[in-house]
């Protein structure tokens, strides 16, 4: 299915690195938050404009004749704002469940992949795939996905370091030669951005029903990621699939962060007000007066550094404890620091046992240590010092947070447990989130949604997708008396409920109810193939209700209806 890009198309202000890098957690940005994105020169942006080019030239037409710029055969040039021509693409399919016309299709772009690199690709897109859909985050909405790999060629292989030039007339000019022009700034391990919105938008329209979300895959080993309309992820091993299943959290889901220190908390996951907010179906537990609790914590400290360490002077925060708190937690994310041993983070002098995740290499990882212990009232320090001078110039602390919690009576830390918990914002503004850390919205190396989320999921894939797939029609035997032939009608179902051919099957049903010309026909009640014995011509409907434990609201999209004639009876029937 087609969502919305035409729309997105219409949204031209597409910018060359120039994103307020906010600062938050994750320290990739959303495009589509961003109220204001800059406009690449002052040109008024024309739709009519057609661009061609010849040879190493770059030719732009408009009424007021023509106008060129040469480019050097070793780069290559952009023009941005207008309608581009799609790469080409070969389309390799990696996890299908049905026919693109009834299930929402995620395809995977290539971009810094060279010809030879082709299978590296497929292999990495594979990987991205099955990692959120097989036993885990997608798992079970896979039947109403389907994942694609589109390979383009590039000419270089890898994605940019530095932002695109600004070549004038709506002509930029990347620092590499590849099919969307990806790119980071720099070596900070943050955004991945893409030079050239137009051949992607092309790219995906030209698939047509096939591509619904655009992700742009770079191929690259480090961190690094983009939302917004699309989906920008690298082929990192550790955070390819945490950035993935985060970006498109936003992306399906219609919700902000739930991480600390964002600015945009909106959606089914993120509530202002104490007494409205939405996700009472899945509270854990009221009060007295039947309302929620608010679990008691506070944010001590939050920094987003995004700064390269060094050997001569630790990078230290100071910041108050009211001592009232009875618990806490440090929280850290690092970039460029491969070994144990190579960096000693302590609080108030003592050493928090830092060391790295197994095989992160330069990559980018989160760390979170917990502590039953009280912090006392007053001044305390976290410091973080390099002590191997071997990754200067990498080494980077990119944020860092204290959070302190009431006790378990006050603050539930227990997995499962649905509340009202707070989310501190960029300026320490208040916000509730359902859950301490279920959700991978928050807690990024979680690799599901929290219950919350999961029934969004549901809701929003089901926008467009039915539970009906087809009906077919025909005359076969009676499957008590193969002599007599009878009139079939032939329901074909999402692989969902009964269905379903995988080992993990939710608490799930199908309910069928079946009409013929407006009249009940009880006899077929959850029949997904019926024989019909006598006078089969009419108009038969089919009612499919579908229910499952991950879904408490009501909602018109768990029921498909679709309606049948059958206008002659089968030959020799009686
Ligand atoms: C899910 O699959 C991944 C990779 O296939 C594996 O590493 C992980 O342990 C699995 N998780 C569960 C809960 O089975
Ligand atoms: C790669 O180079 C060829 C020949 O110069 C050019 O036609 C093509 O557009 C380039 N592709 C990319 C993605 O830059
Ligand atoms: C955040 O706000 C709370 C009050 O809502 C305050 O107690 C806390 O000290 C603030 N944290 C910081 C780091 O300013
Ligand atoms: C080393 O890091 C500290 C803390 O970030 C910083 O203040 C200092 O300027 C850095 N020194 C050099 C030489 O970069
Ligand atoms: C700690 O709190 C005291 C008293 O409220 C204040 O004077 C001081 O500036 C605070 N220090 C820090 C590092 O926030
Ligand atoms: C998808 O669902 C949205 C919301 O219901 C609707 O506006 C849009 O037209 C649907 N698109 C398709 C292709 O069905
Ligand atoms: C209906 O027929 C089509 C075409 O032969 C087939 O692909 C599809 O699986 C059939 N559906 C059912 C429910 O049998
Ligand atoms: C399955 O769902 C039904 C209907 O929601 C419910 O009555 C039943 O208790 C559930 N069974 C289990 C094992 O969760
Ligand atoms: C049809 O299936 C639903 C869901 O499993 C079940 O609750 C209902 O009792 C069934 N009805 C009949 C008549 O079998």
């Amino acid at each position: 299915m087609m969502l919305s890009l035409v729309a997105a198309f219409a949204v031209f202000l597409h910018v060359l690195g120039v994103y307020a890098h906010v600062n938050n957690l994750m320290g990739w940005e959303s495009a589509s938050d961003k109220p204001s994105v800059k406009q690449l020169g002052n040109h008024a942006i024309d739709l009519n404009m057609e661009s061609r080019r010849a040879g190493n030239l770059l030719v732009q037409g408009s009424q007021n004749g023509f106008h060129g710029i040469e480019y050097d055969s070793s780069t290559d040039a952009h023009e941005i704002s207008s309608e581009a021509t799609p790469p080409p693409l070969e389309i390799i399919p990696l996890i299908i469940s049905g026919p693109s016309t009834n299930r929402v299709d995620l395809v995977f772009f290539s971009d810094g992949y060279l010809p030879q690199e082709r299978q590296k690709f497929i292999d990495d897109a594979l990987r991205l795939a099955v990692d959120v859909s097989k036993n885990q985050t997608f798992n079970t909405v896979q039947p109403l996905l389907n994942f694609w790999a589109a390979f383009s060629p590039s000419n270089e292989t890898g994605i940019g370091n530095e932002g695109p030039k600004d070549l004038g007339s709506r002509v930029v000019i990347c620092e590499k030669r590849t099919p969307f022009g990806l790119y980071r700034v720099g070596t900070e391990l943050r955004g991945v951005y893409y030079a050239y919105p137009n051949v992607g938008r092309a790219a995906c329209d030209s698939l047509g029903e096939q591509c619904d979300y655009p992700i742009l895959l770079g191929n690259d080993p480090l961190y690094g990621g983009l939302g917004g309309d699309f989906t920008v992820i690298t082929a990192s091993i550790l955070n390819g699939p945490l950035v993935l299943r985060h970006e498109l959290g936003h992306s399906i889901l219609e919700v902000g962060e739930e991480y600390d220190g964002g600015y945009a908390y909106f959606g089914s996951n993120a509530g202002h007000d104490t007494k409205d907010f939405p996700w009472k179906q899945w509270l854990s537990r009221v009060d007295q007066l039947g309302g929620p609790r608010i679990e008691r914590s506070v944010m001590a400290m939050q920094a987003y550094p995004w700064t390269l360490l060094n050997t001569t002077t630790p990078w230290s925060v100071s910041f108050n404890s009211s001592g009232t708190y009875e618990r806490y937690s440090v929280q850290l994310s690092l970039a460029g620091i491969p070994n144990k041993g190579d960096l000693l983070v302590t609080l108030d002098g003592v050493d928090l046992g830092w060391e790295p995740r197994t095989a992160v290499g330069m990559d980018r990882w989160f760390y979170n240590y917990f502590s039953s212990a009280t912090l006392s009232p007053g001044i305390h320090e976290l410091k973080f010092s390099l002590l191997n001078g071997e990754n200067l110039g990498s080494a980077q602390l990119c944020s860092t947070e204290i959070l302190e919690y009431g006790s378990e009576d006050e603050f539930v830390t227990e997995p499962g447990f649905y509340s009202l918990y707070p989310t501190y914002s960029d300026v320490n503004e208040t916000s509730y989130r359902p859950t301490n850390g279920d959700c991978l919205m928050r807690a990024v190396t979680t690799p599901n949604f929290c219950k919350v989320c999961l029934e969004t999921l549901w809701l929003n894939l089901l926008r467009n997708v039915t539970f009906i797939d087809d009906i077919n029609e025909s005359c076969s035997q009676r499957s008590d008396s193969p002599s007599i032939l009878v009139k079939t009608l032939r329901l074909g179902l999402l692989p969902l409920a009964h269905l379903r051919n995988s080992d993990i099957i939710p608490n799930e049903s199908y309910t069928i109810f079946w009409k013929k010309n407006g009249k009940a026909l009880p006899q077929y009640t959850n029949k997904t193939v019926i024989e019909i014995e006598e006078d089969s011509v009419g108009e038969y409907t089919a009612t499919v209700k579908f229910s499952t434990e991950e879904i408490r609201i009501n909602s018109p999209r768990l029921e498909s209806e679709l309606t049948y004639q059958v206008v002659e009876p089968c030959k020799d029937s009686r």
